[in-house]
């Protein structure tokens, strides 16, 4: 993907590659306020809104962001404090912060508005960008796609669209039946619509799709523009009616969290920062005393060539870690986060590959001609690459800047859950002799390699693979790098006089000590890739941990289903049936899983919480729902029954 070209045009910005102005040269601002804002009676909606509510707005061209950065800025003063916009701006060829910045120079008024976009904008890499603004009152989903491709992938419900594509003559691909048909779909009844164009081919189409479409006069001099409200939402059979979202509304905004390592406290953040209240219960005495209890690991993707899912959920988790870990970093005194960037080592042509097929910008993975590695890798069969927006971070550290951020609404109870069951609505977490520990209407398990040990849980294919790190003491050469690297293994900079070497990968082992010989292969390894930096050490000196992995190597994170009636209900799946003619999945309400985030914790988990939470709390998702039904505990047992393998 790449920035938008754009021509300056009496500093106003034009697109050469559509012939177009990205907003009304005079009295853009006002013009903008008036169709979009105005004509979607937005002030009268957003004062009306009760503490809690959400109001989900979306819009086809984010653009300069003008748009968005106005609603904002009106969402501050009309919606109540403790209600939420979530904005879903799609954007085929976004438009670079170095242009935003110079739009936002037209506009005074704007520019803290602007600064604070500015501060969180997202790189130009395909996917979804989620960037929690004005202290977590605004959620901007930044869909960096085509209008078809995020629409279709998507199940928004949404509130109001701004339909601001250019010129419906010079952009086709932007407004057409299809589109209009994937905008009906993605809103709620009564959704309204506004665009500046009164286009004939725009109201029929928008007319046959069920919106009841008006003409009305257009800003300034323009003679018209049209409003719209849907009268007539569809009703839509799933294709894959198994991975159905479970859309129960709970009572209270009180949870249960199982495990306080990174998945179980980024889960908990999530959940405070919408105003609920977690118990998070812990077997041991303080949080990340686990597999994420590592003074120092990298926060990098995994890098999927061919699996587009993956990809798209390790690249966008990626954006979503290093923003997230940015917003705890800035507000808090203990440093955990480096935000340098990592130098990653392939063999000659994988990177190429990689950025062939995924278009990422030179901004996400750039191959490096000259580097600080060269002396040291002469003669290697290497392409060296650089990701500016990856970086390395204490996970335990980390942790324990979560359990400041929740604050109150946090409560650590060192517990060990022996298993969990549902009682009169309320899924309890029950210790020893049986006795309740805590209990609410939501309950995540979250507790890394323990999480099938329940018997609700019992059939989820997960298991324990050890992992040893290495502590190299600083050395003179090793004291020259002042970036993590990575290639099938990493190394951190020096933190606390060490270096932190990863970390060996052991499926069936279970022996908590340090061993010399995995220390020794860990070492050999590195020298064979990076020779002459790092001093071996004298002693053995690391760290073991388990990591929560699961059969087919990927999160689980999800609704808990109902395993018993899947049986029932898909049976008959291998018999060719039509798909839409099944019955939606069913769940044991109320229960989420959140676990199996392998050798990728500290990257994945973030976007993992927010993925989750979204799904409790009924917001729009911050990935598409390929992404989501990638991750969906319910895979497992699809794919058995699609082989017609029993499910016991
Ligand atoms: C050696 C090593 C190096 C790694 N390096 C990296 C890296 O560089 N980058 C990266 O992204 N990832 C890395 N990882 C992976 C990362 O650490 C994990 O993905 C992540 O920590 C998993 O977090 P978790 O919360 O699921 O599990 P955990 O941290 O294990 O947390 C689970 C918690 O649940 C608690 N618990 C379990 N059962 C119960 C119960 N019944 N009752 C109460 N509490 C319970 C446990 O005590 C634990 O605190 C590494 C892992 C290892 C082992
Ligand atoms: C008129 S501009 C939008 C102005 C914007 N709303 C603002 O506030 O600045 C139209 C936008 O639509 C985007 N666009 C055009 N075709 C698209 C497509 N097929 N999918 C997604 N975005 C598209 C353009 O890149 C451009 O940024």
């Amino acid at each position: 993907m790449k920035y938008a070209e754009i021509e300056w045009r009496d500093g106003q910005p034009y697109s050469p590659d559509y012939e177009d102005i990205y907003y009304s040269a005079a009295g853009g601002r006002e013009e903008s306020e008036y169709v979009f804002l105005k004509h979607n009676q937005l002030a009268s909606r957003w004062q009306a809104l009760a503490s809690g509510e959400q109001f989900v707005v979306a819009e086809t061209g984010f653009g300069t962001g003008l748009n968005f950065v106005l609603s904002m800025q009106a969402w501050a003063k009309q919606a109540d404090p403790e209600a939420c916009l979530h904005y879903i701006a799609i954007e085929k060829h976004p438009v670079s912060p170095v242009d935003i910045k110079r739009v936002a120079s037209n506009w005074p008024a704007l520019l803290e508005a602007y600064d604070e976009l500015l501060s969180v904008y997202p790189l130009p890499v395909e996917g979804e960008h989620v960037r929690t603004l004005m202290g977590g009152r605004v959620h901007l989903h930044l869909v960096f796609a085509d209008v078809v491709e995020a629409l279709e992938s998507r199940e928004l419900q949404a509130d109001a669209w701004y339909l601001d594509g250019f010129d419906p003559d010079r952009n086709a691909d932007l407004w057409n039946d299809r589109v209009f048909s994937l905008i009906e779909k993605n809103s709620g009844q009564g959704a309204s619509l506004s665009s500046y164009t009164a286009a004939g081919f725009v109201r029929r189409g928008l007319q046959a799709v069920g919106f009841e479409v008006e003409k009305v006069k257009g800003h300034g001099k323009k003679r018209e523009m049209i409003t719209a409200v849907l009268t007539d939402k569809k009703q839509r059979q799933s294709k894959t009616p198994w991975y159905v979202l479970d859309k129960t509304k709970y009572q209270g905004k009180t949870a249960v969290v199982i495990g306080a390592g990174l998945v179980g406290l980024t889960t908990a953040w999530s959940l405070v920062q919408r105003g609920w209240k977690v118990s998070l219960i812990e077997k041991h005495k303080h949080v990340a005393e686990e597999a994420s209890g590592n003074p120092a690991g990298l926060l990098m993707p995994r890098l999927s060539l061919d699996n587009k899912n993956d990809a798209q959920f390790y690249c966008n988790a990626l954006s979503y870690a290093s923003h997230s870990l940015d917003h705890l970093q800035k507000n808090d005194e203990e440093k955990f986060w480096f935000h340098d960037g990592v130098y990653s080592i392939f063999k000659k042509g994988k990177a190429e590959k990689l950025i062939n097929k995924h278009g990422y910008p030179e901004q996400f993975m750039t191959i490096l001609g000259e580097h600080e590695l060269q002396p040291y890798l002469s003669g290697q069969d290497i392409t060296v690459t650089f990701f500016p927006e990856a970086g390395w971070a204490s996970p335990r550290k980390i942790c324990e800047a979560l359990v400041r951020a929740c604050g109150p609404s946090l409560q650590l109870i060192n517990k060990n859950v022996d298993d969990i069951c549902k009682v009169d609505n309320q899924w309890q977490a029950v210790g020893k002799n049986g006795q309740s520990i805590a209990a609410a209407e939501v309950l995540i398990v979250a507790n890394g390699v323990g999480v099938n040990q329940f018997n609700a849980t019992s059939w989820l294919p997960l298991s324990s693979v050890r992992g040893q790190l290495t502590e190299i003491p600083v050395s003179e050469s090793s004291l020259t790098l002042n970036k993590a690297v990575s290639f099938d293994a990493y190394v951190t900079p020096e933190y606390n006089g060490m270096h932190y070497a990863g970390a060996t990968y052991r499926v069936g082992d279970d022996n908590p000590e340090m061993t010399q010989a995995e220390q020794d292969e860990t070492m050999a390894h590195i020298e064979q890739c990076l020779p002459g930096i790092y001093k071996k050490p004298e002693r053995l000196s690391g760290r073991v941990g388990f990591r929560p992995v699961s059969d087919d190597m990927t999160p689980v994170v999800g609704a808990m289903p109902d395993k018993v009636a899947f049986s029932e209900d898909y049976k008959e799946l291998h018999h060719g049936r039509p798909r839409t003619e099944y019955p939606q999945a069913r769940h044991l309400s109320g229960l989420y899983v959140n676990a199996g985030h392998g050798s990728r914790g500290i990257c994945s988990s973030f976007l993992s919480a927010e993925i989750l939470v979204a799904m409790i709390v009924n917001e729009p998702l911050p990935v598409s729902k390929e992404v989501a039904d990638y991750l969906n505990p319910a895979r497992f047992l699809m794919r058995k029954l699609k082989r017609a393998q029993s499910l016991d």
